[in-house]
């Protein structure tokens, strides 16, 4: 199947099927050279399906697999090297990998010779529905994550369901807490049938990536809407932090979606039902449970940068898939919580 994103966001077209990696070579046969930017891991796995899929063999630019290449060391040293193996203004990149390489290799076209083309092809849940729609790209400096970047669109995403085969579970996980947060935020009938196992892989794909194209295509520069895409992201972020970053981000994204919830039924906002649905989901796809105390979360919150004017921009559920942006003081989100422990 393929799915378009209309010209605000690049018009470019989202291939999703099991064998979508027969449709490659109608993109790279007009390219003279194809350069592919992938990590360690991906090249030793998959490199040999990924040459059976192109015309001729491409020119390999390997990083370190991980976030630590998402930074202005490996970003200058790949500009570096594709330079040296003769990169022109007309080849073409292809991203290869998960949300990392999607992150790197796009910002690395978006700036070389001010901007050569790409196509994505994603291979980790979480880069499939969610990285490598939207055009965002980037890389990360001392300060924080992500904070020099571009918005450039693709030529393309070929998404191949098939490379999920050897994803890490943890990894399988990351990703489902953030389908979990698509149903969420926009769509309650994927919600329902993660809640009763009644959804197959392509269906599951195809629902999330709607979700990000529709909230994207309302808001392709993050002025706004897109903000909702951060529902659980806030406290996740700060479950991240106060464990040393030994809680991995899916099952912080999970737990901080839980706080999300329990803040918004404090204040009156959210379905209480809404709390043990979520629960089931968890259980069912064994993102565990929170385990902080929030008020130790809220005092770790407290210290986000994200507070603008004494407001946060948090993302709260009314009820499943009906979500909204709810600017919120320190002092509220700590009082609904203190009131709690009295
Ligand atoms: N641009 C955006 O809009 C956007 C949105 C969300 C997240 N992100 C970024 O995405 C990144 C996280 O992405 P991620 O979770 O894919 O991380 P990742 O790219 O580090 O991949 C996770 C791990 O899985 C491995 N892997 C990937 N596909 C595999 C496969 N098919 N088989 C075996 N191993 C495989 C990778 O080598 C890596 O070790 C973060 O840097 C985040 O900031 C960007």
């Amino acid at each position: 199947m393929i799915i378009n994103m209309p010209i605000e966001t690049g018009s470019y077209d989202i291939h999703l099927d099991f064998n979508s990696m027969n449709d490659l070579k109608s993109y790279t046969k007009n390219y003279q050279e194809v350069f592919v930017i992938t990590d360690e891991i991906l090249y030793h796995i998959h490199a040999k399906r990924l040459i059976e899929s192109l015309e001729k063999d491409p020119i390999f630019e390997v990083v370190k697999s991980g976030e630590s290449s998402k930074s202005f060391i490996t970003y200058e040293s790949v500009i570096n090297s594709l330079i040296s193996k003769g990169i022109k203004r007309n080849s073409l990149i292809i991203a290869f990998g998960g949300g990392v390489i999607g992150d790197l290799a796009g910002f690395v076209s978006a700036t070389l010779y001010r901007g050569i083309d790409y196509i994505q092809i994603p291979t980790s849940l979480l880069s499939m529905i969610d990285s490598s729609i939207g055009g965002k790209t980037g890389i990360n400096t001392k300060q924080g994550k992500n904070l020099v970047g571009a918005f450039y669109t693709p030529k393309a995403v070929i998404i191949d369901p098939v490379f999920l085969e050897t994803l890490p579970d943890k990894e399988y996980k990351n990703g489902m807490a953030e389908i979990i947060k698509a149903a969420m935020i926009k769509d309650s009938i994927l919600f329902e049938k993660l809640e009763n196992n009644s959804i197959g892989l392509l269906e599951m794909l195809e629902r999330s990536i709607l979700v990000k194209k529709h909230i994207v295509d309302l808001d392709p520069k993050e002025e706004n809407l897109r903000m909702l895409l951060n529902f659980g992201h806030s406290f996740g972020h700060a479950i991240e932090q106060k464990s040393g970053y030994t809680t991995p981000h899916g099952f912080a994204v999970a737990e901080g979606m839980v706080l999300a919830v329990k803040t918004g039924i404090k204040l009156n906002i959210t379905n209480k039902m809404v709390l043990k649905r979520m629960h089931n989901v968890m259980d069912k796809y064994d993102l565990g449970q929170l385990k902080e105390e929030p008020l130790k979360l809220i005092d770790q919150l407290l210290f986000d940068k994200k507070f603008k004017n004494g407001k946060l921009n948090l993302i709260l559920v009314k009820d499943i898939g009906d979500s909204i942006i709810y600017p919120i003081t320190k002092e509220e989100i700590y009082e609904c919580y203190h009131k709690e422990t009295h």
